[in-house]
């Protein structure tokens, strides 16, 4: 009976382990703690911007590729750049992880209903958008995915921040994240939670002197 018990005991203990094994093992790691920085870089200006999103490492395998990530920000109301037209150079980040700066991987404009058009749309009268890296360097390898995201004033010459954008392009993210959404019969369930203590809070070095809260918003996000 006892020997029984002991052995579903050890067989539950050996699927709990498997199942971790198959997922990260951390939500991310602090590019600060390993000569990284919470704020991108803008060309040469000496400025950056926050990276305030993180996809946990512990979301489900698929949503942290390439393709994955492009279904899940779908699922949420963005979609790739319109037609390759591109504002400005790419970012670089230094997430701590020993790739050193990288360019983003990608970045994606806020769809407004249907694929392409949407983002053309969003590219003259502004809104959403965010950059992607990857912490995958053999120094911290959690699979994250670090997001620098903003709320852009409507195009004129070029694209610039609303006030108050990083915050507000954080928080709408967020919110259109939050819960269960689909995209090409994939569903997600995505949880929230804040961070404080990663990314300085205020306007030093930040791009467009534009002041943060130095909130980072942790998204773990489950496929259904
Ligand atoms: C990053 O992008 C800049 C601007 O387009 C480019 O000059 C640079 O070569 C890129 N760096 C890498 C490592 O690809
Ligand atoms: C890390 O991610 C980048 C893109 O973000 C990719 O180009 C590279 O191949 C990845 N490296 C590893 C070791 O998976
Ligand atoms: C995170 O902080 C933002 C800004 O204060 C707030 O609006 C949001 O509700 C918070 N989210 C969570 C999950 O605590
Ligand atoms: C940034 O904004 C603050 C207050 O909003 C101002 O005092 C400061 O001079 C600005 N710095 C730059 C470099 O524009």
């Amino acid at each position: 009976m006892l020997t029984a018990a002991l052995a579903v005991a050890a067989l539950a203990f050996q699927t709990v382990s498997a199942i971790t094994l198959e997922k990260r093992a951390v939500d991310y790691y602090d590019p600060t703690a390993n000569g990284g920085s919470m704020l991108d870089k803008v060309g040469d200006t000496g400025l950056g911007e926050p990276l305030n999103v993180i996809i946990s490492g512990l979301s489900s395998r698929d949503v942290l590729t390439d393709d994955g990530i492009l279904n899940y920000a779908r699922s949420i109301g963005f979609s790739e750049e319109c037609f390759g037209i591109h504002q400005g150079d790419p970012q670089a980040a230094n997430l701590g992880d020993g790739n050193g700066w990288v360019n983003q991987t990608v970045e994606l404009r806020q769809d407004y209903g249907s694929a392409g058009i949407g983002t053309c749309l969003e590219s003259v009268i502004g809104g959403n958008h965010f950059r992607i890296w990857r912490q995958n360097g053999s120094q911290a390898d959690s699979g994250a995915l670090f997001f620098a995201v903003s709320q852009e004033e409507p195009f004129t010459e070029h694209h610039t921040i609303v006030p108050d954008g990083y915050n507000i392009g954080r928080d709408r993210l967020v919110q259109n994240a939050v819960g269960q959404t689909s995209f090409n019969d994939v569903s997600y369930s995505t949880v929230a939670r804040n961070i404080t203590g990663l990314l300085a809070p205020g306007a030093n070095g930040v791009n467009h002197n534009i002041s943060t809260d130095g909130i980072v918003t942790l998204l773990t996000v489950t496929i259904l």
